[in-house]
Formats: structure tokens, sequence, C-alpha cells
């Protein structure tokens, strides 16, 4: 058998099925874009189900690629010999082009030709058929034309021989397996079997059918092939080791962790799985998060799976006696071995050992106190013998130390111990129901808060603002100030509530609606705030501007539509804001906050870094295609499962009953929302970012306009610019130009500038060679000039020193009521005892200020100009000190 590097086996793969007129189709992120149902990209052919579903593909109809794949259904396999969360699936598909003739064919030549495997020692097997669909009789007959021996052809039922995901494209499969020269281990030994004899190499699915929702099939229009080979196991295999982990792509982190922890790989079986487990996890974590999606860990969807892989890693990693540096290491040489397949891993370096550290951290810091808390639980457990740890328990390790439910399960497991896992999901629902309730009555009332709580139950109202701006209703209740009213009158401020209002409440980030409530009589209340209150009540806030109003009086209740208008495009832009930011940034994207009135929306989301300008752009970009399509909005109460179902994305925070709203902006966004919408996104208008900061750590912040508010900043920009343009007395459109013509006019002049003055600093020093003093033998100039600033001085010093010939050069100048002053003594001037950092020294006090320098060359300011003349008379006598 030939035997291959990880790289050479990728491009080998390729390179035979471009040989036979397939192109390179490239792979694509790890993490699903969500429409396939899983979180993770499982197989090669998940992103090209519609193109084997019949749409047509823009590379063709013969492809190959070799695609990164994450399963983490049998996580709990990991740590034998062959399983990875991770994995590379090399792959090969007919789009409706040649079927089973053909890809048998070739599928013998690469066992046979390229990797050089013997037909004795190759079996296959093939669709038995049942009510679905027919034996497979052609892929038996074609697989022995290729060159398989009639012996070895199994047929095997759907169980074995089917392949699809959960709906999309499926059909009969037909495995290839190396056959080992060992008897059979009895009767029914065969492909599948475990005693070693057969090992799977590759898959070939003959996909023909489309499976539905409801799980029904009907056949496609055209007929394709589906061709995937584990890369990791046709090298072990290859490479003559039984062991994934010591392949090339592996052996280097194992050898690693060797060294580190001191353990020797296979030493006992305990701590070899904790390698493997370290190994596996951490690669996973690593290509997640330096996938194009930038998945970060988090507490829902595949953010937690990858946080759980990672926390996965730091315990295994523990037992082994390692810590986060080696786990760090672990992951810089997956990086490296990856770095050439994987662009965006190598591109993404930083990026990804900073958040792995960062979780690592994270989970560090709480997982010792967490460990000694799992003990005494398991102790108390025990104690009241008992083999179940409590679902609360499970909850208290998971909030208090982020003990992922997974990993009590396995740390419970370890000591032969289960955990109440239905407990622990309803110890984690009663906590959110908690954080709603809280943030449905925090709502303060602006006026007496807490003033309804004694209501009588009876009392409720009926919400109709989400069909009508306008109704009637009856006053049920008011307030003024901190005690419930019969009457309120004119002047005063105060709360009603009524038996039915169209007024939506402050909540989810929406605030509440404005307005006014018509009294009969022609009275008018006006709403400044509506607010939710005890009993699912909404209170509207405000003062009586004329009239009064009594108790179980009839009203009439107005909504102000125009601020309504505003607030609705706001929230709807918000729900395509995030969907937008997660098709940019990728899925680790979630809603941390968000906030709308009439004025703007503010988002707050799960993001590690600052979003590029181009980010922004593209967001922005994007959403405002979205309104320009004209996606209808649809509102829809469901139960909370059905809503699962259309993989709403649901806020943390938002009120969820039993019965929920899902929000649908076409099939761009949907999203649970009480919140009140607009009726086609169109109505959104436009839609522009005015900012982007961070909040907190991992969060950052957007706030966005739309439709006149964001017209109204457009106007103001405008504004600023044709008065930018007055100013400079040029067309808009020629304010660029300008501005850089006028800054190199700038240029210029104060080239200019500073030339004319070094001219006329030597021009006020005035025939300066006549003032030259001979002190003790040495040469000095020492005088004072006006307004030259400090580059000038030197300037002026270099000139005079250059006269001079040898000697010393003591420059003071004023300049805006401050002193320049600089000294310059020449060699030979310091060789007889010249030192200019002490001239200065020495003189600076005069003029206020202080300084020195070296020998050579030393300048000072002072604060003096008064001083200047007294400055110039000591320079001679402290020169006069200096010299030998
Ligand atoms: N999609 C097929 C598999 O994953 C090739 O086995």
């Amino acid at each position: 058998m030939k035997q291959f590097t990880a790289n050479e086996l990728r491009k080998a793969w390729k390179q035979f099925y471009i040989d036979r007129g397939h192109v390179d189709c490239g792979a694509v992120s790890l993490v699903s874009d969500g429409s396939t149902g899983v979180m993770f990209n499982v197989a090669g052919m998940q992103p090209l189900m519609p193109y084997l579903l019949g749409k047509k593909h823009p590379m063709g109809t013969r492809l190959c690629n070799v695609q990164g794949c994450v399963r983490t259904n049998d996580i709990d396999s990991v740590g034998d010999k062959s399983h990875g969360t991770f994995f590379e699936m090399m792959g090969s598909w007919s789009l409706g082009d040649y079927f089973k003739k053909e890809r048998c064919q070739w599928s013998f030549e690469l066992l046979t030709q390229l990797f050089g495997f013997d037909a004795d020692h190759l079996a296959a097997t093939v669709f038995a058929g049942d009510e679905n669909a027919p034996r497979d009789e052609e892929g038996a007959k074609y697989r022995i034309e290729s060159g398989f021996k009639p012996e070895n052809i199994f047929y095997l039922p759907a169980e074995d021989n089917w392949w699809g995901l959960e709906y999309g494209p499926c059909g009969p499969d037909s495995e290839m397996f190396y056959v080992k020269d060992i008897p059979d281990c009895g009767p029914d030994c065969g492909p599948g079997c475990h005693c070693g004899k057969y090992t799977e190499i590759g898959n070939d699915v003959f996909m023909q059918y489309e499976k539905h929702h409801d799980g029904h099939l009907t056949p496609l229009s055209q007929k394709n092939v589906d061709t995937g080979w584990g890369l990791e196991r046709i090298l072990a295999f290859l490479n003559g080791v039984d062991d994934v982990y010591k392949i090339d792509l592996h052996a280097p982190v194992i050898a690693y962790i060797e060294k580190e922890s001191g353990i020797k790989y296979e030493a006992d079986e305990k701590t070899t799985r904790s390698m493997r487990i370290l190994a596996d996890h951490t690669r996973t974590s690593v290509m997640l998060i330096g996938d194009e999606a930038k998945l970060l860990p988090s507490n829902t969807g595949a953010g937690y799976i990858l946080r759980r892989l990672i926390r996965r890693a730091v315990r295994h990693a523990r037992t082994l006696g390692l810590n986060k540096d080696q786990i760090l290491g672990v992951a810089k040489i997956y990086i490296d071995e990856y770095a050439e397949s994987y662009e965006h891993l190598d591109k993404n370096r930083k990026f990804v050992l900073t958040e792995l550290e960062r979780e690592i951290t994270r989970f560090e810091s709480t997982l010792e106190n967490g460990m000694k808390e799992f003990k005494k639980i398991l102790d108390k457990t025990g104690a009241e013998g008992k083999k179940e740890i409590e679902g609360k328990d499970a909850f208290f390790l998971y909030d208090t130390f982020g003990f992922p439910v997974e990993l009590t399960v396995e740390l419970a497991g370890e000591e032969g111990f289960t955990v109440d896992e239905k407990g622990f999901a309803d110890s984690m629902e009663e906590q959110k129901q908690k954080a709603r309730d809280n943030q449905n009555f925090s709502a303060n009332l602006s006026t007496g808060a807490g003033v309804f709580d004694g209501l009588d139950e009876s009392v409720q109202v009926q919400f109709l603002g989400y069909d009508a701006l306008d109704c009637d209703g009856s006053i049920v209740a008011m307030a003024s100030g901190d005690a419930l009213t019969d009457e309120l009158k004119e002047g005063e401020q105060g709360s009603i509530i009524t038996s039915k209002t169209t007024f939506y409440g402050t909540m989810g980030g929406q605030v509440g609606d404005t307005g006014v409530i018509l009294g009969k009589d022609g009275s008018k209340f006006e709403v400044t705030e509506t607010v939710h209150v005890a009993g699912g009540r909404t209170a509207h806030v405000g003062t009586v501007v004329s009239g009064s109003f009594k108790n179980s009086d009839e009203v009439s209740l107005k909504v102000d539509a125009q601020e309504r208008a505003k607030t609705c495009r706001n929230h709807s832009a918000t729900h395509l804001l995030q969907k937008a930011l997660q098709e940019v940034l990728g899925d680790h994207v979630e809603q941390a906050g968000s906030y709308q009135d009439t004025d703007k929306t503010r988002f707050d989301f799960s993001h590690h870094q600052a979003m590029t300008p181009d980010e922004i752009q593209k967001v922005e970009d994007l959403v405002n295609k979205k309104i320009a399509e004209a996606l209808p909005v649809v509102t829809e109460e469901m139960t909370m499962k059905e809503a699962k179902k259309t993989g709403a994305m649901a806020l943390f925070g938002e009120k969820y009953g039993d019965r929920v709203r899902v929000v649908k902006m076409g099939d761009f966004s949907i999203e649970l929302c009480g919140g009140t919408h607009v009726s086609n996104t169109s109505h959104v208008g436009m839609f522009k970012i005015v900012s982007e900061s961070g909040v907190a750590a991992g969060v950052r912040r957007i706030e966005a306009l739309t439709g006149d508010n964001a017209r109204n900043y457009y106007k103001n920009v405008e504004a600023t610019l044709n008065d930018a343009a007055k100013l400079l007395k040029a067309n808009t459109s020629d304010v660029l130009t300008q501005i850089k013509k006028l800054q190199e006019e700038l240029k210029a002049l104060k080239s200019e500038n500073e030339s004319l003055k070094s001219k006329e600093a030597q021009a006020a020093l005035g025939d300066v060679m006549d003032s030259v003093k001979d002190i003790k033998g040495v040469k000095l100039i020492a005088q004072s000039v006006k307004g030259v600033d400090m580059n000038g001085l030197r300037d002026l010093g270099d000139q005079l020193k250059g006269k001079l010939g040898e000697g010393v050069v003591v420059l003071v100048s004023e300049l805006d009521g401050k002193v320049n002053l600089m000294a310059m003594a020449t060699e030979e001037a310091i060789s007889k005892g010249a030192h200019a950092g002490n001239l200065v020294k020495a003189i600076a006090g005069k003029v206020g200020g202080g300084g020195g320098g070296r020998p050579n060359m030393a300048q000072a300011g002072g604060k003096n100009p008064a001083g200047i003349p007294d400055a110039i008379a000591e320079t001679e006598k402290a020169l006069e000190l200096q010299i030998k």
C-alpha cells in the first residue's frame, strides 16, 4: 500500500477526480447556516443539498473537495482509537451526471491504482432492498465488473446501507471494506462486524430519493452519486497504524502531551483516553473558533457545544497534570498542522489563541471550587443511600461553576453515579422564568411603583394594540402618587388602567406608547409613558390636561400613531440587524440586550472585537437590501414547540408563555418577539448605523437610525457639507479637492514661513561676528534674538558655529511670552573645559527656567523673558569659570 501524509492525501484525492472531469468546489464553514436543521457541517454533501435536489451548481455536475466536518453525537466514543469530533471528509459527486457504473469503476481504480490495495482483499456491501427501494443488483453488478470478487459482495438492509440526513437527498449506499487475512469470527462475520477482519474505507451513496420532513420519500428528478471517505481513517490504514492519533496530523500533539505530562501514550487506558480527548477536543475548538464563522463559546446552540468541548479538554488536561499553557501549546501545534489547508485558521491564529485562553481561564478559575462542591454533593448523595445526583444540585454546579450538565454526568459516571437530567432541565426553566418575571415587573411606574399590587385578580386588561391603535374601554383603576384614587383632576399626574388598551407597555427592549385617553365629556389625559404593572396589567402614566377622570368612566384610547410607527420601524430594523450581524460576523452573535424608542435602535450583542468599517458597511447594506426587498412581516402565535421547529431565534429575557409570538420577515429573519412591528420591511424606509462600540467584555453595541430619523441624519450631514462648501467657496463636489488644495497651500506657507523666520533671525543677529568675545582663549557668541523657536535656534546655532570655527554659541529667544535657550560647544572648546549643558544650567535660572544637556549641545525653556539680558551677561561669567 502507498504511504501518504495528510497533505499528500488531500491533494491526491482531488487530483484523481480532477483528472476525471471533476472541479474542486472548495470547503465551506464548519458551522452550519441552520438551513439543514443541524448546527455543524456533518458531511461533505451537506452544503450541496440544494444541488443534489436539482438546483444547478455554478461549478458544474462533477465536483470534489475535502471538507472539514464536526460530529458531536458520538462524543462519548471519543477517547478510543478512531473517533473524533472533527474529521475531514474527502468527497466526490455526480450531480445528475454519471451514475453507478462510472463511480464503481473509479472507486476501484482509486483503491487499487492510487492506494495500492489488491482486489483479493476488497469487499463491498450493497443495499438488500425494502419497501422503499429495490435490491441494488445494479450496484453489485458494477462492483463486480470493476474488479471486486463476487463472493466479496454482501447485501445488507437499510440500517447499514441507506444514507441520508434527517431529511433531504438520500438513497442506497455501497460501502467498501478492506478484508484482513484472518478467519471469520463466526457464522455472521462480515462487513460491519467489529472483530477486526473488515475495515470500512469509503462510501458511495446513490442518491436518487428525497426524504421529506414527515418521513415520506419521493424519487428525485436526477440521479446523483455522493462519495465520502474519512481522511484520517484511510490515512491511518494506508500508513499501517490502527489508531488515528498516530497519523501525522496528531502525532506531534501526542508527542508534546507525552513530553509535558511525562506520561507515555498507551501506558494505561485512562490516561491514553484523556490524551485523545484533550487532543481531539482542542483541535475541534481550534477549528471552530478559527473557522470563517469565528464561533465563540456561549450558553446556547453551537457556542455551547464549543464551550463543552473546551471545558472537557481542560478537565482531561488536568487529569494529565497539564495546565492552560500546555493546552494552548496543543492548540498551536494544530494550528500549524492545519494552517496550509485552512486559510481562515491561519489568518485567525491570534484570535483563536486569545479566545481559547479566555475560555480556559474562565473555566479554570471556578473548576477547582466546583470540583470541591461536586465532591460534597457526591458525598451527600452517597450518604443518603442514593446513586442519582439531584437535578437541582447539577443545576447549582452549572449556575455557579459553569459545569455543563454533561460534565457532571461524566464525573458522576466515573464514580458510579447518575444525574437526574430532567430535574436539571426543570431547575434551569424555573430560573429562566424567574428572570422573566423580574424583567416584566421591574418597570417602574413613574408615579407610585407597586401601587397596583393589591388589585383584585378580576381586574384585567385586554391588549388590542397589535391590530389597532384606537379603542374604547372603561377605567378600572387609577393612582395618584403612591395611592389608588377614584378621581384624577385637571393638572394632576397619575396613572390609569383601562379594561382594554391599544397602548404597548414598555417590554422586551421596546419603549411603551404615548398618546391620549379621552373622556366622553371632552376631558383629556396625556399618556407620556405606558408600563407593565403587577398582574400583567398595563398602566398609562401621564397628566390630566383638561377635565377630570373617574373610576368606571368610559374612555377612548388613542395611541400616537406617528410615534408608534417610529418605534415599530426601529424594532423591525433590529430583527433585520441581528440576522445581518449573524450573516456577516458569524453564528456566535447573540442578543445581549436591546432598546428601541422613537429615535433609534440600540442593539447589544456578543462579539469579541470591534467591527471593522467594512463589516459595519456590510451589515448596513444587508439590512437595507432586506428593506428594499419589501419582505412581508408576518406574526403568528404558536406553541413554543412549534416555534422551535421554525428555527426562530429566541431572545433571553423576553416573556415567553406557553404560546409565543413568532415574527417572520420573509425567509430572512424569524424571532420570538412580543413587540410591535411594521407590516412590511419596506416601511422601515432606510437604515443607518451611527455607532459601534464596546460596552462590556465580549459585548458590542450598535446604534442605528431608521426612516425619517435616518433621513434627518443624512440631511444634517448634507447641511454640514453645504456649509463647508460655502466656507470654501466651492461646489460640494469639489470640497475634497479644495481641502487638499488648502492643505497643500498651508504646507507651502508653513515652510516659507520657517525659512523667512530663520532669515529674520539671522538678520536680527545683525553682524553677530562683531560681538565675538574671547573668554580665556575660547571664542563665545552669546546673543538674544526675537521670535525664534527651538528648531530655529538650533539651525542658527549650527550656522554660527560654522562661522566661528571653534568656540561656544549661546542663543536666547523670546517666543509668545516664553523663553527658548540653547547652547553649543565645539570639540576644541570642550577640550578646554566648556560644557554646553552646565552653561545652560548656570544661566537658565535668570529666565525663570531650568534645563541642561550634553557637553556639545543643550537647551532649556524659561518663563521670564525680562531676564534675557541677565542671562546673556551671566554666560560670560559661567564660561570663564568652566575654562581651565
Ligand atoms: N455522505 C456520505 C457519508 O457521510 C458519503 O458517509
